[in-house]
């Protein structure tokens, strides 16, 4: 999948230069277009430019997923194939799976008994999700310690910038206090991560709500064929005032149009722009160039998917030699701070 073109992973132009980049998707299910649009098309491009560690989040999933068993341990394989099949180079970044490095764990701990109470119970997305927690039964110690995990995600590869959208900044201000303390406590210099701010843009789910995997309105990263696609592009509604074909209709109140600004090229736009105002073309013909220009770039990270996930591939091996580059960053960082408490 293409579109580096309009992306634009940054750092605040006073920040000091940053070394190496660290970031994570938390694995939930399925990647989605919007984890593209919010995530790993900053990570395509920042692998370009950076010394990187991208890592897929399954003890950060296992904090709401830890009822079905097996369930993690498919969803994180299928979601380093797709970070593969989409372009994300093993030789170039370090690519891994955050249970295969469990040197995140003993750090993890270790922040955990320096973190004071008080400062989780501020963070945004525990206070305010206390009610659907208990109702999910994820009002639980894993759930509350997320940021702390999070922490020690960056921390344990003295990662100096983390992609954030704005919306996330005031999570990364805790990880710095988190590191500040850490340091502070045991004379250690582990880097206090700077935002790599990015532009995030909001894809809308196929009914035009958030696109959430709760909602069942996504598109996937990589749909199972061209037909699947074609159907759930089908589904999505429209400008509701364009109800027959000699309607005329304005794409700024349809999902269909968002979609042909992500995937579309400008004459494409042009073309929906004005048959959608004039009523000459329908929502059928307008949802299938869309299909045909989506598929353009699914088509080949499809292929490379399918051979990643046969048996015999060699994703086993990218997966092992990924958490081989992890663990020995990650070591280095736990005996410094292991030397620092005078605990080795
Ligand atoms: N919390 C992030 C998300 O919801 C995932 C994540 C886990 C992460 N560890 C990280 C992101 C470390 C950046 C750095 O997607
Ligand atoms: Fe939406 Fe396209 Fe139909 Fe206009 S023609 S309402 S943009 S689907």
């Amino acid at each position: 999948m293409s579109g580096a073109d309009r992306s634009s992973a940054a750092a605040a132009p006073s920040a000091r230069p940053i070394r190496r980049v660290m970031s994570g998707i938390r694995v939930s299910g399925r990647l989605h277009i919007g984890h593209f649009w919010g995530t790993l098309r900053n990570w395509l491009e920042l692998q370009e430019k950076y010394q990187c560690f991208f890592g897929a989040m399954d003890w950060h999933g296992f904090t709401t997923a830890y009822k079905v068993p097996g369930e993690m341990h498919a969803w994180t394989r299928e979601t380093i194939a797709e970070c593969l099949a989409i372009g994300l180079d093993p030789n170039r970044s370090t690519i891994f799976v955050q249970s295969m490095v469990p040197e995140h764990l003993e750090l993890f701990l270790i922040l955990a008994n320096l973190t004071p109470k008080g400062w989780l119970e501020r963070v945004p997305t525990w206070k305010d999700s206390e009610e659907e927690n208990k109702a999910n039964d994820t009002y639980n110690l894993g759930r509350f310690a997320y940021p702390v995990l999070q922490a020690a995600d960056i921390a344990i590869y003295r990662g100096d910038g983390v992609p954030v959208g704005q919306d996330q900044v005031a999570h990364l201000e805790l990880t710095r206090e988190i590191i500040r303390r850490l340091n502070n406590l045991y004379k250690l210099k582990i880097p206090e991560p700077q935002a790599l701010l990015t532009d995030t843009p909001l894809v809308a789910g196929l009914d035009g709500r958030k696109m959430s995997k709760s909602y069942n309105n996504t598109l996937f990263l990589i749909e199972e064929s061209e037909k699947s696609l074609r159907k759930k592009v089908n589904s999505m509604v429209t400008d509701p005032a364009r109800i027959r074909r000699e309607d005329v209709g304005e794409p700024t109140k349809c999902s269909v149009y968002g979609y042909h600004k992500l995937y579309s090229t400008t004459e494409d736009l042009a073309w929906v722009e004005s048959g959608c105002r004039s009523a000459g073309i329908g929502c059928g013909d307008c949802k299938g160039r869309l299909t045909e220009n989506i598929e353009k770039k699914m088509a080949e990270p499809r292929i490379k998917k399918q051979e990643l996930l046969k048996p015999g591939s060699d994703l086993d091996k990218i997966l092992q030699q990924g958490a081989e580059k992890a663990r020995s960053e990650a070591q280095i960082t736990l005996q410094e701070v292991r030397k620092g408490m005078k605990w080795l």
